[in-house]
């Protein structure tokens, strides 16, 4: 773009393309969906989107499909009834595919088990008269707070089964964050396993549960039952009553369970993320039109073949890609996937190439920031393996850098494998924007392409188009089946969030360029939520856990780019004056980052936190965190003119020299 383009909220870009990748010959003759599918879903995406829907089986089928009259609160296929398990499940068995394995899983110590459809739904349905007969009823939140193990999915697909709402939180989250998702929710029951396989070690999941549940809290306690999946055999406490093992409830209940329909807006999940200020947000999926979108995408992106692929997406259960694509993607299409339940460099950094030619997997999805780990470790330790199977490859959670593209195309793809590049977010659902392997010539670091039956717009701040060539923000222009249907308990915040920018669009927190083929290049977000591992996380929420310690007085946060997690926690604080907790600046990087380990969650610790005297702000006292930014990344600080005191970068920088 024209470096002097003055036009606000256009985000200039340096970025250079490299070649690009004509889709395979053997894809373009085979593949599921070709050109012609844009077309038609451009004549009519509601028509479209209603075809899609019309794939899933309808206890009652839907006559409308859009209605957009109280936006941005959507309805979608609103006059149908549906069951996402039936989707995923019983239609399989039905069909005569019980036998298909639904589920490879591999436990970290290397134990096995493989699941069929039939056997899956044999557990789905004894887990959903489990709760049934614990008094969850259609609406209900049940939190699932458990490893990458099959009662994970067991678990969710109870829980739909029985149109009750799911809110799964992450393992890796501490009790803290989790008593605050179970308050927000008000969840009844919570499932969760004594502990699950990490590292080599058992990292102890009731534990967390307990401590959760018995902080002060200013919302009363909702949890009437913790049931508990056996699993890391490690020494828990038991509350009589309240406390269930799984294997003991499980075992007295009935194995018959007929789904009913429930309407296709009936609240499927939520699904809590970050935002701008330090209070996640409760993101809330329904049925019909998400499963609709999901379901299509994973066939359409992935170009499956439920009938010989084994499909792998390495994302935990705990973020939306597990939901989508480990959960109700793959298996309301019958698909056959792996499922790992522990870290990839355990025991050896060998571990997921092992997986994927012990199971023969052909279409795999994983992180850049993954991607950019094994770079490191160089290109034998997977091409050791035999990966000749795999005939996709796909990316999701952040921009990928051209570099990281090239080398996951030619050292895991054998240099053949096109890549999908997946754009979306806990927001929308379901993948927004992203190659067909059948029909895109793929371009290293660009999603590209909105999928067919969605409308994108990189448009500036006045809302205008910014054409080809230019930078601006993300938006999505027509509503999509998978979109969220609000925040819970926060209509308000919905519509401030993603509805005031615009007005009638869709803004989703993204910097985009447009290349001169029309192309869509993602810049990441443009509000103060980083991007960690493929994880948002928000600069408020560390920063108030900050500062809730003792000892700091202030603290900004910003994401810094790093090499393999893509941006990584820089935090600056001031200390109290007179405080006595921590000594020197050593000794506060240590505890401060353990302080936010334990109040949040590994996730968020800090890779550097710098004591600083003072913050730098504008008169209005608003920390400037792109300064900070300019200084974790060692960049010359910018346009300092706006501050109220001009000199405190300079104190800064040099005090951190
Ligand atoms: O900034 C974008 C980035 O991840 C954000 C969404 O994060 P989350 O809701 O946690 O969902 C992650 C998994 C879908 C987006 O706003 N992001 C996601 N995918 C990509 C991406 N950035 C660039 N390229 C992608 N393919």
């Amino acid at each position: 773009m024209s470096p002097n383009n003055k036009t606000p909220g256009v985000i200039e870009s340096l970025q250079t393309e490299v070649e690009n990748f004509p889709a395979p010959p053997h894809f373009v003759e085979t593949a599921q969906f070709g050109p012609e599918i844009y077309q038609q879903a451009t004549q009519n995406p509601e028509e479209f989107w209603a075809e899609q829907a019309r794939a899933l089986h309808w206890h009652k089928p839907f006559t409308q499909t859009l209605d957009w009259s109280n936006a941005p609160f959507a309805s979608w296929f609103g006059d149908g009834e549906i069951n996402l398990s039936y989707n995923c499940l019983d239609r399989h068995v039905l069909a005569g595919n019980g036998d298909r394995v639904a589920i490879h899983w591999e436990g970290e110590p290397g134990d096995t088990r493989t699941i069929t459809y039939h056997q899956l739904l044999g557990e789905v349905k004894k887990a959903a008269n489990l709760l049934t007969s614990l008094g969850v009823t259609r609406g209900d939140r049940v939190a699932i707070y458990l490893p990458m193990i099959p009662e994970a999915v067991i678990a969710m697909l109870a829980v739909a089964r029985i149109g009750a709402i799911h809110s799964v939180v992450f393992g890796g989250f501490s009790a803290e964050s989790l008593r605050a998702r179970i308050d927000d929710a008000q969840a009844k029951i919570i499932i969760t396993a004594d502990g699950g396989w990490r590292k080599g070690r058992v990292s102890p999941l009731k534990p967390a549960v307990d401590e959760a549940l018995a902080l002060a809290t200013e919302t009363p306690l909702s949890v009437e039952h913790v049931l508990v999946v056996q699993r890391g055999e490690n020494d828990i406490a038991w509350e009589e009553g309240r406390d269930l093992w799984w294997h003991e409830e499980i075992a007295q209940v009935d194995d018959q369970h007929t789904a009913q329909g429930f309407p296709a807006e009936n609240p499927l999940f939520i699904l809590y993320t970050s935002g701008t200020t330090g209070k996640p947000k409760g993101i809330l999926h329904t049925s019909g039109g998400y499963l609709t979108q999901a379901s299509f995408t994973h066939r359409a992106v992935f170009d499956l073949r439920p009938e010989t692929d084994v499909y792998w997406s390495t994302a935990d259960i705990g973020w939306v890609t597990g939901h989508s694509y480990v959960v109700y993607g793959p298996l309301s299409n019958g698909a056959t996937q792996v499922m790992y339940e522990g870290t990839p460099e355990t025991p050896t950094w060998s571990r997921w190439w092992e997986i994927v030619e012990r199971y023969g997997v052909t279409i795999f999805y994983t992180a850049p920031t993954a991607i950019r780990s094994f770079m490191k470790q160089g290109r034998e330790v997977a091409l050791k393996h035999d990966l000749s199977t795999i005939r996709l490859l796909g990316t999701v959670g952040e921009p990928i850098n051209p570099e990281a593209w090239l080398w996951y195309r030619e050292v895991i793809g054998a240099g053949t494998a096109p890549i999908v590049d997946t754009w979306w977010q806990t927001e929308t659902g379901a993948i927004m924007i992203s190659p067909l392997p059948g029909v895109t010539a793929t371009k290293p670091g660009s999603a590209q392409v909105p999928i067919p039956g969605i409308s994108i717009d990189v448009v500036d701040d006045n809302a205008d188009h910014v054409g080809r060539g230019n930078g601006g923000l993300l938006t999505v222009t027509k509503p999509w089946p998978s979109m969220l249907r609000g925040i819970w308990g926060d209509p308000e915040r919905f519509i401030a969030t993603y509805w005031r920018t615009f007005g009638d669009k869709y803004f989703a927190g993204d910097g985009a360029r447009l290349d001169a083929d029309g192309d869509i290049w993602l810049m990441g977000r443009v509000d103060d939520v980083m991007n960690v591992s493929g994880h948002r996380l928000s600069t408020t929420e560390i920063e108030s856990s900050l500062v809730s310690h003792p000892s700091v007085a202030e603290a900004a946060v910003v994401g810094a780019q790093d090499e393999v997690t893509g941006q990584a926690v820089v935090a600056f604080v001031i200390l109290k004056k007179n405080q006595t907790l921590i000594g020197d600046s050593d000794q506060a990087s240590a505890i401060l980052t353990a302080h936010v380990g334990n109040h949040i969650g590994a996730i968020a610790r800090p890779r550097q936190v710098f004591v600083v005297g003072e913050l730098p702000k504008t008169r209005s006292g608003k920390i400037i965190r792109r300064l900070l930014k300019d200084v974790a990344e060692g960049r010359e600080v910018g346009d300092t003119s706006t501050l109220a005191d001009t000199n405190i970068m300079q104190l800064i920088t040099e005090k951190l020299r």
